[in-house]
C-alpha cells in the first residue's frame, strides 16, 4: 500500500489520545505537518509522532499549503471544525473532521457542500462505529435480524462527568453541553444502526440543573460553575418519516444511580449493548436474552488482525484514500446527526417543535 501523508490541525487531548497514536500504528501513514495555537504543543507532536524533518506551524493555513499533504486532521473545538475543514477541501486535502461535525447544521451543510463541491473526501470521528459490537450489529440488522426498528433510545448519560479540559464548557466555542458533545456519538451510532436519516420533527429540552454546583464531585475535577455555560442535561425526541422514534437522552451531570445504555426495539427483535452485545426477542413461545460475546478487538475486514476501535477508524479512513473507497462515516449522515442535535437546542429554546422539510 502507498504512503499516505497527513497534517494533523490541533493537538490537544483527542490527538493524542485518539489520531497519532492510531495513524502511527496504520502502516502506511507519515504525518509531516503538525499545526496547533499552542506552539509547544504541535512541537512535542512532532518530536513524537512526526518524520524527522515535520512542519510544526500555528497557523493552519500554512500546514494547507503544503503540497504533499494529502490528508488532514481538523481536531480543534467545534467552533473551527467548518472553516477548517471546508478551507482544506478546497485546498485539495481529504478530511477527517473530529466529532461532531460542525456547530451548526448549517455549517455542516456547508462541509457537506464543499465535499461535493471538491470531491475530496470528508468523514467525521464517529469512532463507535468502529467497535466490534457495533460493526457485528449492524450486519444482523442489515440481515433483517431485528425486523423493522421503530423505537430506540440514544442514550450519553453520565451520573458525573463534566469535561473540565479544553473548551468544553464555552458555548461560543463547542455550541452546547452533553447534547452536542456526547449525543452526537450515541444518535450517530443509533441513525446508522436503523439506517434512517429521514428526521420529520424534534422536540427538546435543556437544563442547567446542577451546573451552579460549587467543588462539585466529578470525573475530571471539580469544574467552575461560573464557566459553565451549556447545558448539563438535554433530552429530546425525533420521529421519523417512516413513523419511527428515538429518543436521544444526555447529560454530563444528572441524579441517576446506574445510567443504561442505548437500545432498538424491532419488529423481530431488540438489541442493546449493557454487558455485551445482547438480542432478545421471542422464540416458539418463549422470550429470551442471548448475550454475544464479541472478541472486541478481532477485524474480519483487516483477516482478523486485532485493532481497538480507534485503530479501525484510522486504517478504515485511510484505507478508503488509498483505494478510493466510501468511508465507515459519510458526510451526509453525519449532517443529518448535526441537524437534529441543532434541533433540539431549538426546540428547547423556543418552546416549539422543529419540522424538517
Ligand atoms: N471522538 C471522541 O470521542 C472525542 C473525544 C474528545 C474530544 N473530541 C472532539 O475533539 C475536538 C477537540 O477536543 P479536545 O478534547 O482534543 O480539546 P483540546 O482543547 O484538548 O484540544 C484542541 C486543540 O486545538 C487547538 N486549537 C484550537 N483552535 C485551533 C486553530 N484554529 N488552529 C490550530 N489549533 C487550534 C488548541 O490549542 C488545542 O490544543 C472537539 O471537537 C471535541 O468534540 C472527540
Amino acid at each position: 500500500m502507498r504512503t499516505v501523508k497527513v497534517g494533523i490541525i490541533g493537538c490537544g487531548m483527542i490527538a493524542n489520545g485518539k489520531h497519532m497514536p492510531s495513524l502511527a500504528k496504520a502502516g502506511n501513514v507519515e504525518m509531516v505537518a503538525f499545526c496547533d495555537l499552542i506552539e509547544e504543543r504541535a512541537q512535542e507532536a512532532a518530536e513524537r509522532y512526526g518524520v524527522p524533518d515535520a512542519l510544526v506551524v500555528t497557523d493552519y493555513k500554512q500546514l494547507l499549503a503544503v503540497e504533499e499533504i494529502e490528508v488532514v486532521h481538523v481536531l480543534t473545538p467545534n467552533v473551527s471544525h467548518a472553516v477548517i475543514s471546508i478551507n482544506a477541501m478546497e485546498a485539495g486535502k481529504h478530511v477527517m473532521c473530529e466529532k461532531p461535525m460542525a456547530k451548526t447544521g448549517a455549517e455542516a451543510k456547508a462541509m457537506y457542500e464543499a465535499h461535493l463541491k471538491t470531491g475530496k473526501k470528508l468523514t467525521v470521528g464517529y469512532q463507535n462505529r468502529s467497535r466490534a459490537q457495533a460493526q457485528l450489529l449492524k450486519k444482523m440488522i442489515e440481515n433483517d435480524e431485528l425486523g423493522e426498528i421503530y423505537f430506540a433510545k440514544a442514550v450519553a448519560v453520565r451520573r458525573r462527568g463534566v469535561p473540565t479540559w479544553g473548551e468544553f464548557l464555552d458555548k461560543e466555542k463547542q455550541g452546547g453541553g452533553p447534547m452536542i458533545d456526547i449525543g452526537t456519538h450515541s444518535l450517530d451510532l443509533i441513525l446508522w444502526l436503523m439506517n434512517n436519516y429521514e428526521p420529520e420533527s424534534v422536540v427538546g429540552s435543556v437544563f442547567q440543573k446542577l451546573k451552579d454546583t460549587e467543588n462539585a464531585a466529578n470525573e475530571w475535577g471539580s469544574w467552575d460553575p461560573k464557566q459553565f455555560e451549556v447545558e448539563d442535561s438535554a433530552f429530546g425526541y425525533v420521529k421519523f418519516k417512516n413513523g419511527a422514534v428515538v429518543s436521544i437522552e444526555t447529560s454530563w451531570a444528572l441524579n441517576i444511580a446506574k445510567p443504561e445504555g442505548s437500545y432498538l426495539c424491532g419488529t423481530k427483535g431488540g438489541a442493546d449493548f449493557n454487558g455485551g452485545l445482547r438480542i432478545n426477542g421471542e422464540r416458539d413461545g418463549s422470550l429470551y436474552l442471548n448475550v454475544i460475546d464479541v472478541d472486541p478487538n478481532a477485524r474480519e475486514h483487516f483477516r482478523g488482525e486485532h485493532m481497538s476501535d480507534f485503530e479501525y477508524e484510522a486504517k478504515q479512513w485511510i484505507g478508503s484514500i488509498v483505494n478510493n473507497t466510501e468511508p465507515l462515516v459519510k458526510p451526509k449522515e453525519a449532517m443529518v446527526v448535526s441537524a437534529i442535535l441543532e434541533a433540539v437546542y431549538i426546540s428547547a429554546e423556543t418552546g416549539k417543535p422543529v419540522y424538517f422539510d
